[in-house]
């Protein structure tokens, strides 16, 4: 999927705007006549990986549409006026703007216009179209998509619904700290994914001016992936910066360049930011479904994948946002199998037999002898590669870990064998 680069058609609000508590007091009480105050549970894995003495989880993977941005949305269409609820909204987005968008739209008579690409994943596709919007699916990239959209605003004079870049929908998304501290008022560190950053600026400002009313303190890390980190170059530049982004599977925090706003926001309110790859959030995945029984989508498990990956270090309790559950089964699948690979709780064995009969049973009853499960077996004599005395076997395995998988490699490799682990021999 495409970086999405900020937002310009709705002008960020110049550089003074500020943030107060009362706005994210009153926001709360407007988004919660469609919201679901989510669970905040807690994980004692995750305390034990990271020596914090608690960790929380904020599941707004629970949330209605499957993710926080219903709040945003909603706050931000509550505040149109008659005559721009009139004309219509329209908003960009592959993923779950497109969602809480429509949904706000539709709990508030407004029509909904909602540009995908073309290539969008069918259950977003159908989601989006369920709640009542006018999908039309345009453009091969976000780029592509966004200029659609742009076009039917000058077509139409629909109102643009920017997906961070906008103080309402900043105020909106922060509505999330406020639950968070409203439960678990002895927080210390606040772990947020960013991708355009209108979650973290609402998040942080709201947890610190929360914090600073009561006397405390609360320290505040954002989380991108290694793959499309635009927030700390622009930092260094002391402005927002656009970066070339590369593929990652978490595409709702793939944003090439921060919003004019949400900038200064992050400049202001947080202290530090950190990086996850693609590994770590699969791995964060498969920890969430297996530990937690929580389906959580890659963006929304940047945070758990930052604590994971021992990038957190807080001698206070820590809370994180699983900020999005939707993802496409097919993805979900392949995220599994990439997770447990990248926890080394899968491994693919690929084992030179001399071709005499036996060689299949011995291979197999070692396997055995360590306790690892063969998941999938591939018996072949037919590749060019090989020699003509040999055949190759192919094996995938479950193991318990590193250690366990090498265990298992040494046996073979002790009993005479050549094993590749992996695509490497
Ligand atoms: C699940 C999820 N988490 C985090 C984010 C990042 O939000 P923001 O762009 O406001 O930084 C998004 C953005 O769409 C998202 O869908």
């Amino acid at each position: 999927m495409s970086a999405q680069t900020a937002d310009t058609t709705t002008p960020a609000e110049g550089a003074t705007a500020l943030l107060h508590l009362d706005d994210f007091e009153r926001a709360l009480n407007t988004v919660h006549r469609v919201t679901r105050r989510t669970p905040l549970e807690t994980s004692r894995y995750l305390a034990e990986v990271s020596g914090a003495p608690k960790v929380y989880l904020k599941c707004e993977n629970l949330q209605r549409t499957g993710a926080y941005k219903l709040r945003g949305a909603y706050n931000r269409l509550l505040g149109l006026s008659e005559e721009e609820r009139e004309r219509g909204v329209v908003a960009a987005s592959a993923g779950n703007h497109a969602q809480g968008v429509a949904y706000a739209a539709r709990e508030l008579g407004i029509k909904a216009t909602i540009f995908m690409p073309l290539g969008v994943a069918l259950p977003k596709l159908q989601a989006t179209r369920n709640y009542g919007a006018d999908v039309r699916l345009e453009g091969d990239n976000f780029e592509g998509t966004l200029a659609a959209a742009r076009q039917f605003v000058e077509d139409t004079g629909a109102v643009f619904i920017a997906p961070f870049d906008h103080l309402a929908v900043i105020e909106g998304q922060g509505t999330v700290a406020l639950e968070m501290l409203d439960v678990a008022p002895d927080i210390e560190t606040l772990v947020v994914a960013i991708g355009g950053g209108g979650l973290i600026s609402g998040v942080a400002a709201a947890a610190k001016l929360q914090a600073e009313r009561d006397g405390r303190k609360i320290r505040v890390v954002g989380v991108q992936s290694a793959n499309t980190a635009a927030f700390q170059p622009s930092l260094e530049a002391g402005e927002p910066v656009t970066i070339q982004a590369r593929p990652t599977i978490a595409d709702g925090i793939a944003v090439a360049r921060p919003g004019d706003l949400t900038f200064q926001f992050v400049q202001k309110y947080v202290d530090e930011i950190v990086t996850v790859t693609d590994d770590d959030i699969a791995k964060a995945i498969v920890m969430l479904l297996e530990r937690t029984k929580l389906v959580v989508e890659p963006a929304g498990a940047a945070g758990v994948a930052a604590i994971l990956a021992g990038k957190i270090a807080s001698v206070g309790p820590i809370a994180t946002i699983l900020s999005g559950g939707n993802i496409d089964p097919l993805l979900l699948q392949r995220v599994i199998g990439h997770g447990l690979a990248a926890s080394s709780r899968y491994l693919k064995l690929r084992i030179l037999l001399p071709d005499i009969p036996g060689q299949l049973v011995r291979t197999a009853s070692i396997v055995a002898s360590k306790n690892a499960n063969v998941v999938e077996v591939l018996h072949t004599r037919h590749a060019t590669e090989l020699p003509i005395s040999d055949v190759e076997l192919e094996l995938h395995i479950e193991t318990r870990g590193i250690e366990h998988g090498q265990e298992v490699v040494e046996a073979l490799r002790e009993a005479g064998y050549t094993v590749r682990v992996g695509e490497r021999y």
